[in-house]
Order: structure tokens, then sequence, then C-alpha cells
């Protein structure tokens, strides 16, 4: 199954409600938010109130993307405030295998995250304990920023290893995704399509959806 996850980084936030309603209401399959720290990647966003109050004005999964440093410190936290599907990044922990038992016990769907110069080949160890892999597409950080194209060989590579090593397990792509490449992207391989610019930034962010739908599950 493909799902359409938005970005609320590109979002208003003085009225994320109204903008939470709206994709919730063409079609969006989950939430995703984005968690910076100002130290792990070059900007901040917001922390686990933020995660509660989004988790009280939908019924959507909340999929949380941690760019945090320490991220075993935090995802106790995250778990309770109502996250569904929670990732770290490899690159932020020493202790990826605890992390993602960690997660899993905190009855959230575990994912780990590598960045774009980051091989897939270092996830071989992990790929039998995770839900799901996130591929980021963009160096994290910002939202709006350009798709890097070696991120579809790295998709294609990743779902053939999974095929042998867990076949359940889904690929997340994250980063620069929009309508000019979103079939390209599906043609890799990848199930979980993170948008935030090309939707929140759109003139039509219903009408963007709605198309971006139609292709991921054409
Ligand atoms: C970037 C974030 C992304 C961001 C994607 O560090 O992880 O989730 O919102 O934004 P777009 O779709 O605008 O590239
Ligand atoms: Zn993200």
């Amino acid at each position: 199954m493909k799902l359409l996850a938005p970005s609320i980084l590109s979002a208003n936030f003085t009225k994320l409600q109204e903008e939470v309603k709206l994709v919730e209401s063409v079609g969006a399959d989950m939430l995703h938010l984005d968690v910076m720290d100002g130290h792990f990647v070059p900007n901040i966003t917001f922390g686990p109130k933020m995660v509660s109050d989004i988790n009280r004005m939908t019924s959507l999964p909340l999929d949380v993307h941690l760019m945090i440093s320490e991220p075993e410190k935090y995802v106790e936290d995250f778990a309770k405030a109502g996250a569904d599907w929670i990732s770290i990044h490899y690159e932020a922990t020493d202790h990826l295998n605890r992390l993602v038992s960690h997660i899993k016990a905190a009855g959230c769907k575990a994912g780990v995250v590598i960045n774009p110069a980051t091989s897939v080949d270092v996830l071989d160890e992990i790929l039998p304990y995770v839900d799901f892999i996130l591929l980021m597409s963009v160096n994290p950080g910002f939202g709006g920023q350009e798709f890097i194209d070696t991120s579809l060989n790295k998709a294609t590579k990743l779902k053939e290893k999974l095929g042998h090593m867990n076949k359940d397990a889904l690929i997340e792509m994250d980063g620069g995704l929009g309508l000019k490449n979103v079939q390209q992207v599906r043609d890799s391989g990848v199930d979980v399509f993170v948008c935030g610019n090309s939707i929140f930034g759109s003139n039509n962010p219903s009408e963007t959806i709605k198309k971006m739908k139609a292709i991921i599950n054409s």
C-alpha cells in the first residue's frame, strides 16, 4: 500500500488546525512531523508538546521524524505524546538496535533514517528489526530543497535488500518530492511519500494531494 504523508514543516503554524483538517479531508494518509534540535540539524522546530496538541486535532497517524542528537533521551516522550511512527537517524546514535527495540516497546512503529550521503549498506544489520526505513532525499533541516537524484538508486537497492531480509518493512522518502518527480519515486520502490513544500506551498493544496495520490496509487 502506498501512503502520502504531508509534512507540516511548510504549513502555517499559526493556523495549523485548519491546515491539518484540510489535508485530512482530502485523503492524506498520515502526518509527517519534523522534530529538529538545532544541533543534529541547523534548524529548530518543536517537541513533544506540539505532537500531543496535533494528536488531539486529528485522527491521522502521526509519523514523527526525529532529527535530534541523543534521540534515546526523548523517544519515550514522543511515544507518550501520541506518535504512531517514530524514526531516528542512523547518524545520531551508537546504539541503533537498542533504540529500535525501545521504540517498538513503547508501542510505535520503528524506523531508521539515513542522510543522502549515507549508503544503504550500513543498514544491513538493522533491516530485520525495523518497520520502515526513511531515505532522506535532501540534507535534513529545511523544507523546499531540491531533490537529490541518487536517492532513486538507493530506494531500488534497499527494496532489493528488503526482499531478502524483511519483506514487511516499508520504504519512506523525504525531501524535494512533488508532482514533477513522484512517479519516478514510486517506480523506485518507495511506499511512503513525504511532501512538505509541494503541498503546503502550492496554490491549491487539495488538488495537489488528489493528483499526488492518483499518481502514487496508479
Ligand atoms: C527536511 C524534513 C522534511 C521536509 C520536507 O529536513 O525532514 O520532512 O518537511 O520538505 P519538502 O517536501 O519541502 O522537501
Ligand atoms: Zn522529515
